[in-house]
């Protein structure tokens, strides 16, 4: 028997807050779903903030994760943080592969794999972000990308640890762009990745397999989002930034 998703809804605060706005909003977030068992929620502040919003969500249901990390374990990388780096500050839970990462700091679907099996042999919970931008979906390409993403992410990665992933499908052109994909174009994205985890590992895999809708998610949308089938939760940027607002998602799944 398959254990049926629990949902899970990620706040992605990107490069916003600083450290006093960061306690500020996680407190907010404490306070409005902070007891909530029902579904599983993360929030992703920047490095800087991560001890401070540990400390702050300490004791509560809502769990810590960070939007990046680098595969190597340590030396001269300026800039890059390790898994192990982030496993000291209690961090879950890491994004990788997201479309910013792509678009302006050459994430490559070869990236992408080597961060996933350097968070997973550290114990971290990757949540891997793929997507299509607006010229791909037009030009069909939406499956042929996102078939790419998928693979090159678990490509060599074995099943149990695979398992411990989340996949975000983030459309590129509903980021931050107030467009979010209707429940029907995201539902049938994520059924066509449930697809490929099968032909990858197999049925009970992809079944398993949590994944979430990306891009524009807000109150107003999250209940049709959420409602699909194979949506299994949000990662949420500009609406995570409001506690309200995220509590507004966290409410419906
Ligand atoms: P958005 O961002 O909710 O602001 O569209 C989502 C994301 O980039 O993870």
């Amino acid at each position: 028997m398959l254990m049926p998703r629990k949902k899970f809804i990620a706040g992605n605060w990107k490069m916003n807050t600083t450290i006093d706005e960061a306690v500020e909003l996680a407190k907010g977030v404490v306070a409005a779903v902070g007891d909530c068992t029902d579904v599983d929620i993360a929030v992703c502040p920047p490095y800087t903030n991560l001890v401070a919003v540990g400390e702050a969500i300490k004791g509560s249901n809502i769990k810590l994760g960070a939007q990046d990390v680098h595969w190597v374990e340590k030396g001269a990388f300026t800039g890059k943080v390790s898994c192990a780096m982030l496993k000291a500050v209690s961090v879950e839970y890491v994004i990788i592969g997201h479309s910013e990462q792509r678009t302006y700091f050459g994430e490559t679907n070869e990236t992408v794999n080597k961060k996933t099996k350097a968070a997973l042999g550290a114990g971290l919970k990757p949540i891997v972000c793929v997507g299509e931008t607006l010229d791909e979906r037009n030009d069909g390409k939406m499956e042929t990308i996102v078939e790419a993403q998928v693979r090159g992410a678990f490509e060599g990665i074995e099943r149990d640890g695979a398992l411990t992933c989340t996949i975000a499908y983030e459309p590129v052109w509903a980021i931050g762009t107030g467009v979010n994909a209707t429940p029907e174009q995201a539902n049938e994205a994520h059924a066509f990745i449930r697809r490929i985890l099968a032909e990858i590992y197999d049925d009970d895999f992809a079944q398993s397999m949590r994944i979430q809708y990306g891009g524009s998610m807000k109150p107003g949308n999250a209940k049709d989002l959420l409602g699909q089938s194979d949506v299994d939760g949000g990662l949420i940027g500009g609406a995570a930034l409001k506690a309200d607002d995220f509590a507004g998602i966290v409410k419906p799944a």
